[in-house]
């Protein structure tokens, strides 16, 4: 089974992404954190992405598509965590799943208000190292900004200052939202509450995911 997680930045798409992948055994593909770890080690990809990401912009679609052909594992079974963002992106995986006996199973969408959004963004932290994820709020590490699983000072995202969280809920609506539509005239989509506690939001995705593979 293929999901996609569709919603705007912070709904905490990748907070459960990693949750499931790590319980029922999905592979979880990121392409945010497949441009951060690019950017980090001064690639190609890297280096085309990097002012895009900094902008709070979508890297265009070309180099997207071109990843994701090149990171699909054979049988699928993956959570596509911040891929699709655009309708052609949405086009191009349907085709390249289509070529594989595949397709999109189930999109998810997170559905969260852009204040709240905003919050959990400033006060997100992540781990530089192992990649872990925290917020100073409503998921602290134990000791201060040190990150529990491999002791690394947690830093934040460039792109989670207030200024590029605002352009990014922006390029979300105009360039992302239309998806919902997209996804839901193929009767794909199944609206999550995001808003609330992150073990609540999980055990609903889970009851969801579980009537899927039933
Ligand atoms: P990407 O990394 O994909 O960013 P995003 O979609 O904006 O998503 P985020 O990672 O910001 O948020 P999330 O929903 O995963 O939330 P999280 O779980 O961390 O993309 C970054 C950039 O890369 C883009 O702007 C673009 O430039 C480029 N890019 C990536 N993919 C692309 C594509 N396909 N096409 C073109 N460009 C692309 O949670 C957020 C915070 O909230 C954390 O602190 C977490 O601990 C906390 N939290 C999570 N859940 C809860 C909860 N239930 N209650 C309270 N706090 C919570």
């Amino acid at each position: 089974m293929n999901l996609v997680f569709l919603g705007p930045p912070g709904a905490g798409k990748g907070t459960q992404a990693k949750k499931l992948s790590g319980d029922l055994g999905f592979v979880h593909i990121s392409t945010g954190d497949i441009l951060r770890d690019a950017v980090s080690k001064g690639t190609a990809l890297g280096r085309k992405a990097k002012e895009y990401i900094d902008r709070g912009e979508l890297v265009p679609d070309d180099l997207m598509i071109a990843l994701i052909e090149e990171v699909l594992p054979p049988g699928g079974g993956v959570i596509f965590d911040g891929f699709p963002r655009t309708i052609p992106q949405a086009k191009a995986l349907d085709d390249l799943l289509e070529g594989k006996r595949m397709a999109v199973d189930g999109v998810i969408l997170f559905d969260l208000e852009d204040e709240e959004i905003v919050k959990r963004l400033a006060g997100r932290r992540t781990c530089p190292s192992c990649g872990a994820v925290y917020n100073l709020v409503y998921n602290p590490p134990g000791k201060d900004e040190i990150c529990d699983r491999c002791g690394t000072k947690l830093i934040q995202r460039e792109d989670d200052h207030e200024e590029v969280v605002r352009k990014r809920l922006q390029v979300y609506r105009d360039q992302t939202a239309p998806l919902i539509d997209y996804y839901a005239q193929k009767n794909k989509l199944i609206r999550l509450d995001a808003g609330r506690p992150i073990d609540e939001v999980y055990a609903d995705l889970l009851r969801i995911v579980n009537e899927k593979r039933h």
